[in-house]
């Protein structure tokens, strides 16, 4: 049996297995399918300042293998969340990271000012992957600058205590450089990968589908690449957590994660095809190390650095 407890810059989570930005909301949606305490947490919607409608529909298309989206960070805005959503996952003793997004620096900084008074939140994932209004709509994690600006104030102004996750882009020449750049800024760790930018035209009208014509792509379709971007992150800073995802399907998809370098995994596209897919792959997950002998989930980490099983 492997101890399913995972540490994350320092905070423990019951398990391996998270949900996804995006992908359940903050969490009371799934709660009809699995007990949410069994899992490492729920990674909640990014939260930005003020409520947002969103891009316009429409805003998912499938693909093979996975999904395009262009939901454009719909959301009820940081008062609504923690009036409804934080008190709901603390009441059940859910460990809640949550994910922020912002247009411009200084949105970002008034949102970890405003969660730091919060005890019920166990890490920031700080959603770098939208863009940057004051940089003529440039994505946030796709430029150094930017990139660690962002992860500076987020850190100045969060508590000390609360680890903070930069979510990376995989649209960059260098997903290393980033990161590397993020971390000098106060990143404890890394959420990686975001959606990958793409596009769908509809072949009788001859028009791109969604309705903001470039939209994020998921699901299984990305999983090497997700996986490329941790072996690389990995390999340069193995002392700094990951949070992997992109495509995670089953244990066995986690499984390759831990090896590349990812301390936990998210699950997002796959939820929407089975609800229990986080606690699923979790599950799966652990008997698969079980059966490989690993006594935690950190041994395996990076291990296909090592040389694998020898
Ligand atoms: C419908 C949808 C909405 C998403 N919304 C967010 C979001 O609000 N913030 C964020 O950081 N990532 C968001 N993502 C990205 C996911 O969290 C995840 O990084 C990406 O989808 C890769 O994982 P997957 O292939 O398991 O879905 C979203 C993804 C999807 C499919």
């Amino acid at each position: 049996m492997t101890d399913p407890r995972v540490s994350l810059a320092g905070v423990e989570f019951a398990g391996p297995a998270f949900t996804a930005s995006g992908c359940a909301a903050a969490g009371k949606e799934l709660s009809g399918f699995f007990d949410l305490t069994e899992i490492g947490g729920v990674v909640t919607k990014s939260i930005m300042m003020r409520p947002r409608s969103g891009r316009p529909t429409p805003r998912m298309v499938e693909t093979p293998s996975g999904m395009l989206n262009s939901i454009g960070l719909q959301g009820p805005g940081i008062e609504s969340f923690l009036a409804n959503d934080l008190p709901w996952l603390a009441e059940r003793d859910v460990s809640a990271v949550v994910s922020i997004a912002g247009e411009s620096v200084e949105e970002y900084a008034q949102l970890a000012r405003i969660l730091r008074n919060e005890p019920a939140v166990k890490a920031i994932e700080v959603n770098i992957s939208c863009p940057n209004v004051e940089s003529r709509g440039q994505v946030f994690a796709c430029d150094v600058m930017s990139a660690s600006s962002v992860i500076h104030q987020v850190r100045r102004n969060s508590g000390s205590s609360t680890p903070i996750l930069a979510k990376l882009s995989p649209d960059v020449t260098s997903i290393a450089e980033i990161a590397v750049s993020c971390h000098n800024a106060g990143a404890d760790g890394f959420s990686m990968i975001n959606t990958t930018l793409g596009m769908a035209i509809d072949t009788d009208t001859l028009r791109p589908i969604l309705g903001g014509v470039t939209g994020g792509l998921s699901g299984p379709a990305i999983r090497p690449m997700a996986l490329r971007c941790v072996w690389q992150v990995h390999q340069l800073l193995p002392d700094v957590p990951i949070l992997g995802m992109g495509g995670i399907a089953t244990g066995a998809d986690a499984l390759q994660f831990l090896a590349a370098g990812a301390s936990a995994v998210s699950v997002g596209t796959m939820t929407f095809h089975d609800p229990s897919a986080p606690v699923r792959v979790q599950r799966e997950l652990l008997a698969l190390l079980g059966e490989r002998g690993f006594a935690t989930v950190g041994a395996a980490v990076g291990i296909a650095h090592r040389g694998g099983l020898g």
